[in-house]
């Protein structure tokens, strides 16, 4: 476990999840940081910069470029280690298993050794101080760096995690975490435990735009993210990357409903 101390940070945090190659989407979010006047030094990445859109290289150079903090997803632990597979876990024939399978084998080639060697060395927890509460930063869970947990996860899930980090860093007061791909902000016992949301792929609610949190001194609140998705659906046409995840884009829909807890799936939901 690699772990990252970044002191006391003033004004507002910026925190995103999920990149997921789609490169329209993380030069939105970092333009976002800019107009709201967060410096590089408080956006922080909770990890999968690379997974299902188009332009995995791009994306790596836009986020390492802008100089922001990225806690280590799944995705780059296992391209870092030459894996052959995201590292999830899902069950074979499972619809993410078949589609991972694509944009797996797509990132994989196109993501060169300088950046593996920068996935390499990403922590796997980030703890900052801010207005007075301790925070940590984690790609999904500190017990498995690709655990799901959602906002209708057990009491005992999220208190097994959060016993785990404490264990590693000591108390802390607010967990941020990625990796799920759906925002929520869910009180634990005294850790307030926030999902930040994933910049690249739309909450599977509908609509197009995606999501980032920012920590201020009105609490945590969850903003959505305009992007040009019209130019990230063609990128991932162009390349033939036409499995599901390109029209996700453009619905607001997974196509992996599989991957959600039932409460979280849509009445009559199907896929394509
Ligand atoms: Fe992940």
């Amino acid at each position: 476990m690699k772990m990252k101390d970044l002191g006391v940070l003033s004004g507002d945090v910026m925190l995103f999840g999920g990149p997921y190659s789609n490169m329209q989407a993380t030069t939105a979010a970092l333009n976002e940081a800019i107009a709201l006047g967060i410096a590089a030094t408080n956006v922080i990445c909770t990890g999968d910069v690379v997974a299902y859109c188009a332009r995995p290289a791009q994306t790596v150079a836009l986020v390492r470029d802008a100089g922001i903090t990225v806690v280590a997803g799944n995705c780059e632990r296992q391209l870092a280690a030459g894996a052959m597979d995201c590292g999830c876990g899902f069950e074979d024939g499972t619809t993410c298993d078949l589609l991972s399978a694509g944009w797996y084998a797509h990132v994989d080639k196109e993501i060169g050794a300088g950046d593996r060697a920068w996935m390499a060395g990403l922590p796997d927890v980030v703890v900052f101080t801010h207005l007075g509460r301790r925070v940590a930063v984690i790609h999904g869970g500190v017990t498995d760096i690709a655990s799901f947990i959602w906002s209708v996860s057990t009491d005992a899930a999220f208190s097994e995690e959060i016993a785990a980090l404490q264990e590693l860093v000591g108390k802390v007061d607010m967990v941020v975490a990625g990796h799920s791909g759906l925002a929520f902000i869910r009180d634990v016992a005294d850790v307030r435990w926030v999902n930040a949301g994933v910049i690249g792929m739309p909450a599977h609610d509908g609509t197009q735009d995606t999501c980032f949190a920012v920590l201020s001194d009105r609490g945590v609140d969850i903003v959505s993210l305009h992007y040009d998705s019209d130019a990230a659906f063609a990128d991932m046409q162009q390349i033939g990357l036409r499995q599901g995840y390109d029209r996700a884009l453009m619905t607001g829909y997974w196509p992996s409903e599989d991957v959600l807890p039932p409460e979280l799936r849509l009445p009559d939901f199907a896929n394509g």
